[in-house]
Formats: structure tokens, C-alpha cells, sequence
């Protein structure tokens, strides 16, 4: 396990010497702050190794990587019955995309789009508090990162709701719908401080074992959910993690990711890793460009793929 520890830290010299690292998200203001030229890099194995490169402990806004945690805690919530509010298929359309609600009757392609989230933030919200809400989620992802340190980043929070306009008319046109069941400024409430969340590459890699230990914490732990379940949200980062680039990562990663527009990306390679990798520079469909690189490397020198 030399070899991946030393390829981790090639990776991460080779990413540190490339000039063009995409454009940081400009439409909310702590995000726009951010360094372009961070990366960070954390690796955590089936048998439990750890390999960290870079700004691997940085802590940075995982945004809509938190997609992949709430879907999983709404799942816990109501099951199977998620699947009448939101599909499972790949949108083709940005991750804040609006148009295919008016012909699709308020029910989003699937999860991992702003307007499924939304929905995935109003099962979570279940009459309650948006307060009470996220503070379940908040326990959740510690558990799973084994990390009481993980917080939501307050100013990155109210960044979002000053400056979220496409989420609110989302959220409300599906309420027109029928689709959103609580008052719309609730449901948001709960999203836009899920966004916010601040986690490092060693907290994710660590949050995303239950993704690679078919459902478990760690082999012979504490199941988190079903391998069936597992199996189902591993399915769904791959073919919508990444929203209109979705076919794009596959092809080029060829394991289950989710990104967000802080840079963040977690990775699954099922029963072999769970990798974290952080770049805040984005491509044109809003994904960390050089995290993408990063993950395209490491698939290829290790042969991990779902293919
Ligand atoms: O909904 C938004 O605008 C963001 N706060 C989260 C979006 C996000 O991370 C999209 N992913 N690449």
C-alpha cells in the first residue's frame, strides 16, 4: 500500500503544476474568496488506511455534495415512497435547471438537481424546525465521519439565501405543484444550510465509507443502511452526480461521484475506496475541474472502476 500512498502524493504534485484550474463560483461571496490554486486529497481504504496530499485538512463548503447525505437521511425517513416525488433518472440540464418541472408536473428527474434536493429537504424537514432538521443531518455526517468537528459555515448559509433566487422559485413552483408540502421558505431553510456545511477531504473520504462498505460504517460496524440502499445511492451519484456532465465523469472516472460548486468531489469505489478530492476551480458545468483530473489519474493508475 506504499504505491497508493506515493501515487497519492504524485497526483497531488502533478495537480499542483497545472495553471488552468477553472473558474470559482462567483454567485455567492464566500465561495468567491476561495484560492484557486487549493487542493486537497484524501483517500481512505476498504482495510481502513488513510492517505492524505495537499490541503487534504482544509475544511471547505461541500455544497451540493451534502445531496448525497440527505438523500440517504430521507430515505431512512419514508423509503421507497421518496420515489413518488423524485425520479431517478439523469436530468441532461444544469443542477439549478427549471425547465423540465412545468412538463413533468413539479416531480424533478432525480435527487441530485436543486429541485429533487429541495424536495429530499422537505421529507427531512417532517413538520419540524429547519433547525431541527439540519441538526439531524449535522449528527448524521459526524457519525459517519467519526468527526464531532463538522459545523455549517453561517456566513457561506446566509450567502446562499441572499443570493438564492433560482432555489426559491424552484422551491415555490413545485409547491404549485403539490410537491413541496411545508411553506416553501422552510423546505429552503433546511437546503441552503445543508449547502453550507464545511467539511475537509479527510471528514468526507470518511463520511462516504458507508458508500464502499456496501451500507456499513466499516466492515463488521454499524449498518447505515441496506447494501440494496448502498447499491441504489452508488447508482445515482454515477449516473446524476454530476448533472449534464454526469455521462462525462463516468466516462472519464468511471466510479459513482458526487461534486459540488465548492470543489469538492466524493468518490466511490465500491468495496475498494472512498476518496475525497477538493479544487475550487470549476468547469463549464459547474464541477471542480482539476478534482475531475485528479480522480481521472487515480482511476487509471489503480484500474478502480464500477466498469
Ligand atoms: O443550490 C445552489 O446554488 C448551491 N448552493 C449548491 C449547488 C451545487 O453545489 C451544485 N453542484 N455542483
Amino acid at each position: 500500500m506504499t504505491d497508493l500512498a506515493r501515487l497519492v502524493r504524485e497526483i497531488a504534485a502533478e495537480m499542483a503544476g497545472i495553471p488552468e484550474r477553472g473558474e470559482v463560483a462567483s454567485y455567492i461571496a464566500p465561495l468567491a474568496a476561495v484560492d484557486p490554486s487549493r487542493f486537497g486529497l484524501c483517500v481512505v481504504t476498504a482495510e481502513g488506511e488513510v492517505h492524505l496530499a495537499g490541503d487534504a485538512l482544509e475544511p471547505f463548503s461541500i455544497q451540493s455534495i451534502s445531496k448525497v447525505f440527505a438523500l440517504t437521511q430521507a430515505l431512512g425517513k419514508v423509503g421507497e415512497a421518496l420515489w413518488q416525488r423524485v425520479g431517478r433518472e439523469p436530468s441532461g440540464t444544469a443542477f439549478n435547471s427549471i425547465v423540465q418541472l412545468e412538463r413533468e408536473q413539479g416531480i424533478p428527474r432525480n435527487p441530485f438537481i436543486n429541485a429533487g434536493a429541495l424536495v429530499v429537504a422537505d421529507v427531512n424537514l417532517a413538520g419540524h424546525a429547519p433547525r431541527v432538521a439540519i441538526g439531524e443531518l449535522l449528527r448524521f455526517v459526524r457519525h459517519l465521519a467519526d468527526d464531532d468537528g463538522i459545523a455549517i459555515d453561517e456566513p457561506v448559509a446566509r450567502a446562499e439565501q441572499a443570493t438564492g433566487f433560482r432555489n426559491i422559485a424552484l422551491a415555490n413552483y413545485m409547491k404549485a405543484f403539490g410537491n413541496i408540502r411545508h411553506p416553501p421558505e422552510l423546505t429552503l431553510g433546511v437546503y441552503f444550510h445543508q449547502c453550507a456545511i464545511a467539511m475537509n477531504c479527510l471528514q468526507l473520504a470518511m463520511a462516504g465509507r458507508y458508500l464502499m462498505h456496501g451500507g456499513l460504517l466499516q466492515p463488521g460496524g454499524a449498518r447505515i443502511v441496506s447494501s440494496r440502499r448502498a447499491r441504489r445511492i452508488n447508482a445515482l451519484m454515477l449516473t446524476c452526480g454530476h448533472y449534464d456532465a454526469s455521462g462525462d465523469f463516468a466516462f472519464r472516472v468511471g466510479l459513482p461521484g458526487k461534486s459540488g460548486v465548492g470543489g469538492g468531489i466524493l468518490a466511490i469505489a465500491p468495496g475498494r475506496a472512498s476518496i475525497a478530492v477538493w479544487s475550487p476551480g470549476l468547469n463549464a458545468n459547474g464541477n471542480s475541474q482539476i478534482g475531475t483530473l485528479a480522480l481521472e489519474r487515480l482511476a487509471e493508475a489503480t484500474g478502480w472502476s464500477v466498469f
